[in-house]
């Protein structure tokens, strides 16, 4: 699969198939896609929790009003913020860098046979709080990735549209 078929084929996977491991190898080679993201500055201000252990998993049903996916999810990758390196003229671009992190994760799980869905954290405080007392961190979590071999097959679908494009020529 390449990135132009990848890019299209991609849907958020909401059932996946129970009981499988997912190898730690593919975890890493998902890990290092996120970490190749770009990023202002070149700061990479993000770190990821990986999240195997499934009455951990299940447990995030309860603290996130749309992640019932995790009920059968093999595992859950959160993407968190550093925004403390991100200093002077960099700062702030965290949630960007965060967001191509996340989208460089999910297409790289496709290729690798895998469903992901992104769960939304940032910025809604509720569950950035709720999640960083779960896991005792410090640093923003941004989203909360579900990741499993998929039990269903959403067809793709196509959004592109002429009228958000505008050219200047
Ligand atoms: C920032 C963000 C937050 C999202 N949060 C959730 C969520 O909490 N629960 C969920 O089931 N899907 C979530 N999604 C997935 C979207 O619902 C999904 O991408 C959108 O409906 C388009 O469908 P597709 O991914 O299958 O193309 C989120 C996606 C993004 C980018």
């Amino acid at each position: 699969m390449n990135i132009t078929e990848a890019i299209r084929a991609r849907r958020s996977i909401r059932r996946y198939k129970e009981g499988i491991r997912i190898p730690h190898k593919d975890i890493t080679i998902m890990l290092e896609a996120a970490m190749m993201a770009p990023s202002s500055g070149n700061t990479r201000p993000w770190e990821f929790v990986v999240i195997e252990n499934q009455d951990t998993i299940k447990e995030l049903i309860d603290i996130h009003p749309y992640a019932r996916m995790f009920r059968t999810a093999s595992a859950a990758i959160l993407v968190c913020g550093r925004p403390d390196l991100q200093p002077g003229v960099y700062g702030g671009f965290w949630p960007q860098d965060c967001g191509a992190a996340t989208e460089n994760m999910l297409l790289q799980a496709m290729d690798l046979g895998y469903g992901t869905c992104w769960c939304g954290l940032y910025p809604l405080e509720d569950r950035v709080k709720k999640v960083q007392e779960m896991f005792q961190i410090h640093s923003i979590p941004y989203a909360i990735v579900a990741l499993g071999v998929p039990d269903q097959e959403p067809e793709a679908r196509g959004f592109f549209d002429e009228e958000r494009v505008h050219y200047i020529k």
